[in-house]
């Protein structure tokens, strides 16, 4: 039967909002969350276009340029913008809870 799914911490808020953006790994899973006016977003950590961190990118908007190929994606949406990058990175949802960044892991 299949895992339902938690939330799990992935960083401080205070962390977060320092740095914008932080790669984790999150029950094995390589996310990264950013911080962007206010909001708090997630994505899976790696390119889908090859084995790049975006966590090692650029954030600009709301957009993360890989470090790569400086392809871009939404990282509200996970939606690839920029070529290379066709393939979108899957999102997260995210939540605060007191000064924890929060992400949902399921399969
Ligand atoms: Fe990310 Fe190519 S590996 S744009």
């Amino acid at each position: 039967m299949r895992e339902p799914g938690k939330w799990v911490r992935a960083t401080s808020l205070a962390e977060l909002l320092d740095r914008q953006v932080i790669g984790v790994d999150v029950l094995g899973v390589p996310v990264v969350v950013y911080s962007v006016d206010g909001e708090v977003f997630a994505t899976y950590d790696i390119c889908s276009h090859g084995k790049a961190r975006l966590s090692d990118g650029y954030l600009e908007g709301r957009e993360i340029e890989c470090p790569l190929h400086q392809g871009t994606f939404d990282v509200c949406t996970g939606q690839a913008v920029k070529a290379p990058c066709i393939e979108p990175v899957r999102p997260f949802q995210t939540k605060i809870e007191h000064d924890d960044v929060l992400v949902f892991i399921d399969d």
